[in-house]
């Protein structure tokens, strides 16, 4: 069977940046023989993460079923803007929300230490987002994801398309390539 790669687009905004870069991540996965699903966070609404929720109700079911669809998939693409050189609330408080899921929900195996993590961040300036990246690297190593070295920081973001919704620029293009390969190849050692 297909390798099967989960991409998550980190903003919820219509018109996003980054949900754009998650489809045309989906579109190069799917043309390199990976069996896709892009979702979107706001179909799995969250409150934000308190203790006393978790004590009194357990953890909310669409936490339960994003694991279990990451557990469904091999490997994992998160997209995801920089807010205030980090990543948004909306990525930390889903991981937060995940990583209290207890195993027995799962399908099979440990969700974030059996499988691969690939990051990507879109940004209107020059730094593509780099810094939302380095911190999302440690919450994923926090929780003992594998998170391939590659990554990609898309820079100026609003004037990387072609009118084809393609990556212009010959470099964004490559380092998508680049991204997408490693994260299959290391993600087939899965299987
Ligand atoms: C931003 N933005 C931003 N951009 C960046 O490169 N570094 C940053 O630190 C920040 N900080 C920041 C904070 C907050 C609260 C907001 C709302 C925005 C700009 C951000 O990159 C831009 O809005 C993107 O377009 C957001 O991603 P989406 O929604 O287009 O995917």
């Amino acid at each position: 069977s297909a390798l099967k790669i989960l991409v998550i687009p980190g903003s919820l905004r219509t018109g996003s940046l980054n949900a754009k870069l998650a489809a045309v991540a989906a579109h190069a996965l799917a043309q390199e023989g990976a069996d896709v699903t892009r979702i979107s966070l706001g179909d799995f609404p969250l409150p934000i993460y308190d203790g006393d929720l978790q004590a009194k109700s357990g953890v909310p079911k669409h936490a339960v079923n994003l694991k279990r669809m990451m557990a469904a998939h091999h490997g994992v693409l998160i997209v995801t803007p920089e807010y205030n050189s980090s990543v948004p609330a909306l990525v930390k408080n889903t991981i937060d929300w995940v990583s209290r899921v207890q195993d027995a929900h799962e399908i099979r195996g440990q969700v974030f230490r059996d499988r691969v993590f690939a990051i990507a961040s879109a940004s209107g300036n020059r730094f593509g987002g780099v810094r939302a990246l380095a911190a999302l690297r440690l919450i994923l190593s926090a929780c003992h994801a594998q998170v391939i070295p590659n990554q990609l920081a898309l820079a100026f973001a609003e004037d990387a398309y072609d009118e084809m919704d393609h990556l212009k620029h010959p470099t964004d293009a490559e380092a998508l390539k680049a991204l997408v390969r490693q994260l299959i190849d290391v993600s087939q050692r899965m299987m």
